[in-house]
Formats: C-alpha cells, sequence, structure tokens
C-alpha cells in the first residue's frame, strides 16, 4: 500500500479560482454534447418522424439493454468543420450491451444530410469499425443513407481510411470471424447499399428499408427505366425475390429485436484476460480536479494531486519515485483494473524519458496496459542536455512507448505540446483510445511561443532588409498567430477532426477508462518486440 497523502487546500483562493474557471469549461463541454446529441436540423428530425421511423439515439435505446453504458466515440466530430455542421459527424458511433454482449454500434443519423458520408462520417465509421476490429466486438450497422455525399468526394473516395475502406473492414472483419450485422431503416443508396449486402446477416423493414446501388431517378437517367422504390429496393422484394436481406421487419422497433436475437444467439464470447480487484473509491472525490488543475497556463499543475484522485483508493505503487521527479510512474488499479501510468508533472528530462522507458516495459514483460496522462511543454532544451544525449534517451522513451504491445490510452489533461505530444503516446503512434479534458490542448508550440518563434523570423527579414518595424506592428503581427494556435489547440478542434475519440469530464474519467479497460480484456495478449534502444 503507498497511498498517496494530499496536500491540496479546498478553501484556498487559488482552489477556487480554478475551480470556476474548469465549471465554466464543463458547462461549454455540456452545451456542446446538447448540440450534438439532438442531430440533424429539426425538420429533418420532423420528416424522420413523420415517416413513423425512430430518430437514430431511439434506435440506439432501443437496441442497448436497459441500464447498459454507452460508450460514445466521435460525439462531437464535424462540429464546425463543414457549413451547416454536421452533428456527430452524420453516424452515431459507440460500444454497449446488446443482449448482454458489448457491440460497436454505427448507426447513421439520417436528419443530418439523408445520413449521406462526409469524409468525417467514413472517418469516423472507420475509427468505430478499427476499435471494434482490435476488440473482436460484434458490428451492428443500422442504415439510412444516401451514400457518398458528393462534393465531398475527395474526401470519400479514393484513398485509404475513406468509404472503400469500411467495406474492406467489414469484409476482413467477417473473415476473422468477428460479426456483422445491419438493419436497413431507410432509403440507402450505392455505398449506402453495400454496407449492409456486406454484412454477415442483413435485416430491412417493410415499406421503410430500401436499397438499391442506383435509386429510381438515377436508374431513370442511365436507361429510362420507370420503376418505383419499393420494386427497385424495397424490403419484400429484398426478403422475397432477390435474397440480399435475410429478414423482413415490420417496424423499426421489430428490425432491432431480430438484430438483439441474433446477438443472443452468437455463441460464446472472448474470455476476460485479467483478473480484476475490488473496485475502491479514490480517497478524495474527483470532483476536487475542477480546482487543483491550474487555470493560468503560467501555473502548472501539481499532477500527484491529480493522479490520487483517479486512482482506487488513491493508491500508488510508484517507481523511482526518488529519480526523474518530472515523469510520475506508477502501477494503479481504476476501478479494480490494474493500470501502469505514466503522468508528466513538468517537461521531460533525460532521467524521466529512461525512468518512462524502464517502466514501459516492465508494463510490458508483466502485461499490464498503460496510461499516458500528458501535461507537458516537451523534452528539456539547452546545451547542458544536448550534451547529455537527450534526443537519445527522448527516443528510447518513444521506442518504448510505440513497441508497447500492450492497451495504450492517451488523456491529455493539460497542454501536450511538440515533441512531449508524440512521447506522451499522441495519436501518431495509435493509442488504442485518446481522450482529453476540456482543459487539454495539443499543438507544435504554445500560443506566445509560435507568435513569438514568427515574430523572431520576421525580424531577422526586416534587419536584413535594412526596414524597421515598430513594436505595435509586432503585436499587430502577433496578435493572429496567438489566436490560430489558440483555436487549433483547443480539445474541441481536435475532437471535431476526430483526432481524439473523445473528450470527456474529469468525474466521468474513471468510468470511462473502466469500460475501456474491461473491453480492452478482450483482446488476446500480444508479446512486445522492442525497436533498437539506443544506448
Ligand atoms: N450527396 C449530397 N447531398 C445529399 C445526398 C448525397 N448523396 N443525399 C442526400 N443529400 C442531401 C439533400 O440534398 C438534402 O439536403 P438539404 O438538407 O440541404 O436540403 C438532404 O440531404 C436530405 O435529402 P432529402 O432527399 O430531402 O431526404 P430524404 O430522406 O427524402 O431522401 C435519400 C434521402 C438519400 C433517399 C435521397 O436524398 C437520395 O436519393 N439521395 C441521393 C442518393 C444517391 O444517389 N447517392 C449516390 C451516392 S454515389
Amino acid at each position: 500500500m503507498s497511498v498517496m497523502p494530499s496536500t491540496v487546500s479546498l478553501n484556498s483562493e487559488e482552489f477556487r479560482r480554478n475551480r470556476e474557471a474548469y465549471e465554466a469549461r464543463i458547462r461549454e463541454l455540456h452545451e456542446r454534447r446538447a448540440r450534438a446529441l439532438a442531430g440533424g436540423p429539426e425538420k429533418a428530425r420532423l420528416l424522420h418522424k413523420q415517416r413513423k421511423q425512430l430518430l437514430p439515439r431511439e434506435r440506439l435505446a432501443a437496441v442497448l439493454d436497459p441500464g447498459s453504458p454507452f460508450l460514445e466515440f466521435g460525439q462531437l466530430a464535424g462540429d464546425g468543420l463543414h457549413k451547416g455542421v454536421v452533428p456527430s459527424g452524420g453516424i452515431i458511433t459507440g460500444v454497449g450491451l446488446v443482449s448482454g454482449r458489448p457491440c460497436m454500434l454505427m448507426i447513421h443519423d439520417a436528419t443530418v444530410k439523408g445520413g449521406s458520408y462526409y469524409g468525417i462520417t467514413a472517418k469516423k465509421h472507420v475509427r468505430a469499425q478499427m476499435f471494434a476490429w482490435q476488440h473482436r466486438l460484434t458490428c451492428i450497422t443500422m442504415v439510412q443513407s444516401g451514400g457518398a455525399n458528393l462534393p465531398e468526394q475527395a474526401h470519400i473516395f479514393p484513398d485509404e481510411g475513406q468509404f472503400g475502406s469500411i467495406f474492406y473492414n467489414q469484409i476482413r472483419m467477417s473473415a476473422e470471424g468477428i460479426v456483422q450485422i445491419a438493419t436497413v431503416h431507410g432509403p440507402s443508396t450505392a455505398g449506402g447499399a453495400y454496407l449492409p449486402a456486406l454484412c454477415d446477416e442483413a435485416v430491412i423493414v417493410r415499406n421503410q428499408g430500401a436499397m438499391y446501388l442506383a435509386g429510381p431517378e438515377l436508374v431513370y437517367a442511365a436507361t429510362k427505366e420507370e420503376v418505383d422504390v419499393e420494386t427497385l429496393g424495397g424490403g419484400e422484394m429484398h426478403s422475397r425475390v432477390s435474397g440480399v436481406t435475410d429478414q423482413l421487419a415490420e417496424n423499426d422497433g421489430h428490425a432491432i429485436a431480430i438484430v438483439r436475437g441474433i446477438v443472443a444467439n452468437l455463441g460464446a464470447a472472448p474470455k476476460q484476460r485479467w483478473d480484476t480487484a475490488a473496485p475502491m473509491p479514490p480517497r478524495h472525490h474527483p470532483r476536487e480536479i475542477y480546482g487543483i488543475v491550474s487555470a493560468d497556463n503560467r501555473h502548472p499543475t501539481d499532477n500527484r494531486e491529480v493522479l490520487l484522485r483517479l486512482i482506487d483508493d488513491s493508491d500508488l505503487q510508484e517507481f523511482k519515485p526518488l529519480y526523474g521527479d518530472t515523469m510520475i510512474c506508477g502501477f494503479a488499479r481504476i476501478k479494480g483494473f490494474q493500470i501502469g501510468i505514466l503522468a508528466n508533472n513538468g517537461v521531460i528530462f533525460s532521467e524521466s524519458a529512461l525512468k518512462g522507458a524502464h517502466f514501459i516495459e516492465l508494463c510490458c514483460q508483466r502485461d499490464i496496459p498503460l496510461l499516458f496522462i500528458a501535461d507537458v511543454s516537451g523534452f528539456m532544451v539547452g546545451k547542458a542536455v544536448e550534451q547529455q544525449g537527450i534526443a537519445k534517451h527522448g527516443a528510447k522513451f518513444m521506442t518504448a512507448m510505440a513497441s508497447a504491445n500492450v492497451p495504450r490510452y492517451t488523456l491529455i489533461i493539460g497542454g501536450s505540446y511538440a515533441a512531449g505530444y508524440m512521447a506522451m503516446c499522441g495519436r501518431p503512434f495509435k493509442p488504442t483510445v485518446m481522450m482529453m479534458w476540456p482543459t487539454g490542448r495539443a499543438a507544435l508550440m504554445g500560443p506566445e511561443q509560435a507568435a513569438t518563434t514568427l515574430a523572431m523570423v520576421r525580424e531577422k527579414i526586416h534587419r536584413r532588409e535594412g526596414t524597421t518595424w515598430t513594436d505595435e506592428d509586432k503585436e499587430r503581427f502577433k496578435q493572429p498567430i496567438r489566436e490560430q494556435f489558440e483555436r487549433f489547440a483547443s480539445p474541441y478542434n481536435y475532437a471535431s477532426n476526430l483526432w481524439c475519440d473523445m473528450v470527456v469530464d474529469p468525474v466521468e474519467t474513471r468510468d470511462t477508462m473502466a469500460l475501456l479497460l474491461e473491453l480492452a480484456g478482450r483482446q488476446p495478449q500480444r508479446d512486445t518486440r522492442f525497436g533498437v534502444f539506443r544506448m
């Protein structure tokens, strides 16, 4: 037992200021979530209801077991990315329990541009599939989609990771025994029709679902053949004549009940890989994190205090507590699941990098998942550390992090900049899931440093060309750069572009991590072979 004591004063002025600032950010998070949860424009939702269809979130509620959690991915995807906004990227994705079994649900939102795919929709669908693939989760796709959003073809059609990859992933997952099920709830054209056609089993709703490679208008334009929706691709036709669908449902609710029945008969689920301990709450409430995370970027947060509000019983078996203290490393449990945590507590020095690499090796040997908690302006710079070889020590840390074959999670709680972002298992290093707190930020550098760097470059050019600029000119030059870097670093920019999977409230973090770790327990263990460690 190594229960960490807290030295935070809950009554201090600083705690109050931090908490107020954090609570404002939480309000913003909930406003953004509410907008995403509403779906498409009211007119489209009304039309949907008039057609006697369940809305996508109602379909979700109907397919989940009562009381099931729903671990949603990419809820804020696409926000502000396209003119007219694409709430949630036009598709809902996440993991929940269906007939007692965790499944990946992918549900088109036809109230958003007829469920047609923007680039971000395809990216989000593919991301959900990759998670399902890694965790061997049955995939349920609820289809109602106009296929590719035509003006978006550059982001949909030609490349890997776009619409075509969805089909590829379906086929390869099916080949590995990862079940693919679809329900067709509305007109589904071209790509929207191939999605269910490529599933192991497909259900279609009578007089409502339809699927065809080209709709009646396009058929007429191409061949002058006149045909109505039902004859061309309705539920009766596909269930009795073409055999493209396997089950005919009377309505949305019936289709969902059929899917629940299919899942209930899928045979044995994968066994859990780890034993868990009895979950224990932290000794200090996670809500206190609001008052601990510094609202002033110039003052660092004491991340030991944050940690002891995230882990069971505030109990951290710290590794090398007296060495490389800007990288806290230790073994802990979150709701009973064991985890190896690496958390920044200042810039990364050679010692912290070496300690981190050593700790990752331990976790890989012991098959313990890793959680990277990022709050770092980067690696230390300067003559002394360069001569010490910080580049090769940083490389060892990155090699260990990138080679590790245990599940790796990233949580950005403060600024995560430059190589620090990379080293703390940033998105390019393929963490199993990347989360950000509302205070998380990530960029090449901070706004002030970026403005100063570019101003210095400009100043050098002025000197070379014999021109001058006033202090006011310089400030006018710097301000938009600061603003641009501020906007870029925002967790909502990351969420919108799907550079992170979710923005989580600190008080939700334990629940989210526990769900993720439970799912990770389904993955088969893989040994780690490390890249060359430069000595
Ligand atoms: N590309 C771009 N926009 C599309 C689209 C597509 N493939 N499919 C639908 N939309 C847009 C519509 O223009 C409309 O936009 P608006 O909200 O700005 O008016 C919105 O989505 C809703 O379309 P609407 O036709 O009113 O909805 P619906 O529920 O009555 O019908 C479809 C939905 C999908 C059946 C119908 O829109 C359709 O047939 N689309 C064309 C599908 C197609 O041929 N795809 C080929 C892809 S390769």
